[in-house]
């Protein structure tokens, strides 16, 4: 492996983390390269369970160097947290994190106004509040503060103060909100240089340099196709690029760097937050994947909407992507169903459509197959010839439908139970 790509193929959650931190056994360096402190990334070793929402997913590992790319946007007291919470667990971190000096910093105003334009919206996004559409939007503004600003303490001063007065301005009359306290952002801003100073380089020449030197690299994405905001389910997205794209600019490697995309799919559907989800089930069925499959939100707890595997949608990532693979996690989820529900097609006003319709999604109808289910519990199983037949026919119709190559089968959350197909 040269560099590999990790991508979530439908509204995030799809189980990136677990498979990040397999993949890790085969990389030198794990890049985040987009989203922020809105992803909830879930690492179960050794029987302990951590969730990442801004480093990387594959710092378990010793000696692995973890960066946190230029497309990131950076929250500094959730990267402290997380140093500091990972350091009292025996992972050193602070000799191998590197940070972008051009990953955009999350501060107070952008949490506050994301809270406050929820609050005030009639057509809600259901956004985790933790400020990500206001630091994207400073950052195309190009009024964003950047993490290799705060080495220029005199400079910064100046410019939060112009920052907060717009940003207060915002707050107070238009919202009706509390105005942040300047003290309070140079705080964070001095408690973040204290800590990541020396983490703070330019990441993009560093990764350039690394390839060449043979080191092998994955790229983390966080959220997933649907959730991207030029090709998602608009409005109902967040404010980056999830999908290939957003690799490449997100940590300024280019097209021939990279080796492999593989699309973390879960083996149904959930969502978090508003928008259209057509195969969602709102019925037993839909309860009983959020129990069996724990679906409640790693960042924010609230539950996930849960449904059916949607073909159109996955054949749709894996063309947008260029999947060379697919990574088919939760399949342990379905067992006990009778049958097991796919969306084949979408149909609009009774008419069929052979692609997934981004912004008009609410307007389609799943057209579904059932297929028979599996009783066993299969989390014990490692081999692809230890699942139920019925199991193997499930993965195998689907690795046909999307006409894309399943290379890992994943049974439970962790390290372990992880089927690699031979
Ligand atoms: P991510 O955001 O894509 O990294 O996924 P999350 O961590 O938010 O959510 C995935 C959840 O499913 C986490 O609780 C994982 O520990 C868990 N998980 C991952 N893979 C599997 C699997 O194959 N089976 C089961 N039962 N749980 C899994
Ligand atoms: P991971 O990386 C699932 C959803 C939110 C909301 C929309 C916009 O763990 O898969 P934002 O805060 O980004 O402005 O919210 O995007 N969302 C996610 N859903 N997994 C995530 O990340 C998500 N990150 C954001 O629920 O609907
Ligand atoms: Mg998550």
């Amino acid at each position: 492996m040269g560099c590999l790509v990790v991508i979530g193929t439908q509204w995030g959650d799809e189980g990136k983390a677990k498979m990040i931190d397999f993949y890790t056994r085969d990389a030198d360096i794990i890049v985040r390269y987009q989203g922020g402190a809105n992803a909830g990334h879930t690492v179960v070793a050794n029987g302990k369970k951590f969730i990442f929402h801004l480093v990387p997913s594959g710092i378990l590992h010793e000696g692995r160097i973890c960066v946190v790319g230029n497309g990131v946007v950076l929250d500094p007291l959730q990267l402290i947290d997380e140093i500091n919470l990972l350091g009292k667990e025996g992972y050193s971190v602070l000799d191998r994190l590197l940070i972008s000096d051009a990953a955009h910093l999350i501060l107070p105003y952008h949490k506050a106004l994301d809270g406050a334009m929820e609050e005030s919206s009639a057509k809600k996004i259901g956004t985790t509040q933790r400020g990500i559409g206001p630091c994207y939007a400073d950052k195309c503004l190009r009024t964003g503060i950047r993490a290799g600003d705060v080495l220029d303490r005199n400079g910064l001063d100046e410019r939060i103060s112009r920052v907060l007065e717009m940003k207060n301005m915002q707050l107070e009359k238009l919202y009706g909100k509390k105005p942040v306290d300047k003290n309070e952002v140079m705080d964070i801003l001095d408690s973040f240089r204290a800590k990541a100073e020396k983490m703070i380089v330019n990441t993009q020449s560093y990764l350039h340099r690394a390839l060449k030197n043979k080191k092998r690299i994955l790229l983390e994405g966080a959220q997933g196709y649907a959730l991207d905001i030029d090709h998602g389910t608009y409005p109902f997205v967040t404010s980056s690029n999830p999908t290939i794209g957003g690799a490449l600019m997100g940590t300024g490697l280019n097209s021939f760097d990279i080796d492999k995309v593989v699309g973390i799919t879960k083996a149904y559907v959930t969502r978090v937050g508003e928008g259209p989800f057509p195969t969602e089930d709102v019925g037993d069925d839909g309860e009983r994947l959020r129990v069996n499959g724990g679906e409640f939100g790693s960042t924010t707890g609230r539950p996930r909407r849960c449904g059916w595997f949607d073909v159109e949608l996955l054949k749709q990532s894996a063309m947008m992507n260029g999947l060379t693979g697919i990574a088919f996690t939760k399949l342990d989820v379905l067992s006990g169903f009778k049958k097991i529900k796919v969306a084949v097609s979408y149909e609009i006003k009774g008419k069929k459509i052979d692609y997934f319709p981004g912004a008009y999604l609410h307007e389609v109808k799943p057209v579904y197959e059932e297929l028979d289910g599996w009783d066993e519990n299969i989390s014990d199983c490692r081999e692809f010839r230890d699942l139920p037949s019925n199991a193997r026919d499930y993965v195998s119709y689907i690795e046909k439908q999307i006409g894309v190559p399943i290379e890992i089968v994943s049974t439970g959350a962790g390290r372990e139970k992880t089927i690699v197909m031979k």
